[in-house]
């Protein structure tokens, strides 16, 4: 059972509360997935779809989540059970989804680590992609990393939710903020990055095709953290009075700003035609290599990747472990040691299927790939379909009606388009998506 909500933490401050959520949102999804995905489209014409993504689909989801934690004051999986009975599997669904992408998540998190000192003190040599490969699959080392950004999240976490997550969340993002800054006039200073600016935003619509809009649909769904209890939990710590669509509109345009900045940056020192892991671990080293003072660019980008990370991964973090105190009446501390022991042997075994354990595979896919398709594949778009059927045809229509308008003090205009969105578009649009995406992805293996 749920515990006296009174006992329960909040954000102290509706300014801090929306830098926590833009931290769940901002991540290692905004600053080397985002860009890669962008230019494997076609630049302009993907951020046309991606923004179409995100404004039909990811905002309505986000205001939907938000609604419902802040509605019920609970942990993901009471959330739901408390505005209709029977549907706390929703909550478990995204909780059990979350603990999944921490498992690769936190090892990525660890990487950043290794190369922020990697950088620092040069030792990363010429051979980027040597580099790259013999630390990625060496036992002991990644694990180390991974361990130590477990513990700092572990840290925050016991701290509280104002005491941990919300003073983090102060440091972190404006830390955040100030070396995206540097970094994007940095390459705006340089005449590659006014070329970048150009490129990002020239579509070229002759590479579209039904990809681009499953990718863009996914990438809108991974960047705002939708659908994993995470938003919902923040949410749910929101003071009374706060503006549920206004607080997400500001978290949308953050998480969105700081996505085309990386993009900039990234497109401006000419290495979009690397993807996935090798753009931010393997390109961007080796041409940071080739500037002068470039350790320490090279260091400030891999700081701003683990800001990033840690910033997200605190609310993975702390959805799961609202489970354990809320549902399971453990101590905080207890709790959150669930969690982040759990944690650290998901991510061992991650880490361990890249080199160690790599001959294991399930249909092709080692298990750190397992984890990173599973959940963006399956999960984030099914949470998604679900969470919009339970916001617009099952929880009563006066109940969300209020708490979307604050008893119809605000939002009274925005609230039919949202309500529409998530009746109907949401459900129809995710789910021929979902279908074209199991299928496509099925004809890959
Ligand atoms: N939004 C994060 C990023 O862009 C990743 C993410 C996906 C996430 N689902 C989440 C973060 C759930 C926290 C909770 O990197």
């Amino acid at each position: 059972m749920a515990k006296n909500t009174a006992q329960r933490g909040g954000f102290g401050g509706k300014l801090t509360a929306i830098l926590a959520a833009a931290g769940s949102a901002i991540g290692l999804g905004n600053i080397w997935r985002f860009p890669y995905i962008t230019s494997e489209h076609g630049g302009g014409a993907f951020i046309f779809i991606y923004l179409g993504c995100i404004l039909l689909l990811g905002l309505p989801l986000l205001i939907a989540e938000f609604a419902v934690g802040h509605n019920s004051k609970c942990n993901p999986i009471d959330a739901f059970s408390k505005i209709r009975k029977g549907w706390g599997w929703l909550g478990a669904m995204g909780l059990i989804s979350v603990f999944l992408i921490m498992g690769y998540y936190f090892v990525i998190s660890g990487w950043t680590l290794n190369y922020a000192i990697a950088s620092a003190t040069e030792t990363i040599g010429d051979d980027f992609g040597g580099f790259f490969t013999s630390f990625t699959t060496a036992t002991w080392m990644p694990l180390l990393f991974t361990y130590i950004f477990i513990i700092a999240n572990h840290l925050i976490i016991v701290g509280g939710v104002q005491g941990g997550i919300e003073r983090a969340s102060k440091v972190l993002m404006p830390l955040l903020f100030a070396i995206l800054i540097v970094l994007a006039v940095y390459s705006l200073w340089l005449p590659e990055g006014r070329e970048a600016l150009g490129e990002v935003f020239t579509p070229d619509f002759s590479k579209v095709t039904g990809k681009t809009f499953l990718d863009a649909m996914g990438q809108a769904f991974f960047t705002l953290s939708v659908g994993m209890g995470a938003m919902l939990i923040y949410g749910s710590y929101f003071k009374e009075g706060t503006k549920i669509a206004g607080t997400a509109i500001s978290v949308v345009s953050l998480d969105t700003l700081v996505a085309i900045i990386a993009a900039v940056i990234i497109f401006s020192a000419g290495v979009q035609n690397e993807s996935g892991m090798q753009l931010a671990f393997v390109a961007m080293p080796k041409v940071f290599s080739a500037m002068p003072a470039g350790n320490i660019w090279a260091m400030l980008f891999f700081l701003l990747l683990g800001l990033a990370a840690l910033s997200s991964t605190i609310s993975m973090h702390e959805a799961v472990t609202s489970y354990f105190v809320e549902k399971r009446g453990m101590s905080r501390n207890k709790g959150a040691l669930i969690v982040t022991v759990g944690a650290m042997l998901l991510a061992t075994v991650a880490s361990l299927s890249l080199g160690a354990w790599s001959g294991f595979t399930v249909a092709g896919m080692n298990i750190f790939a397992l984890l990173d398709n599973f959940t963006a594949i399956v999960m984030l778009p099914l949470l998604g379909i679900l969470t919009s059927i339970f916001v617009g045809w099952i929880w009563r229509k006066e109940d969300m009606r209020a708490e979307l308008t604050a008893q119809g003090s605000v939002d009274k205009a925005t609230y039919p388009f949202v309500r529409f969105l998530l009746k109907w578009v949401c459900p129809v649009l995710v789910s021929t998506l979902f279908i074209f995406g199991i299928i496509d992805f099925i004809k890959s293996l």
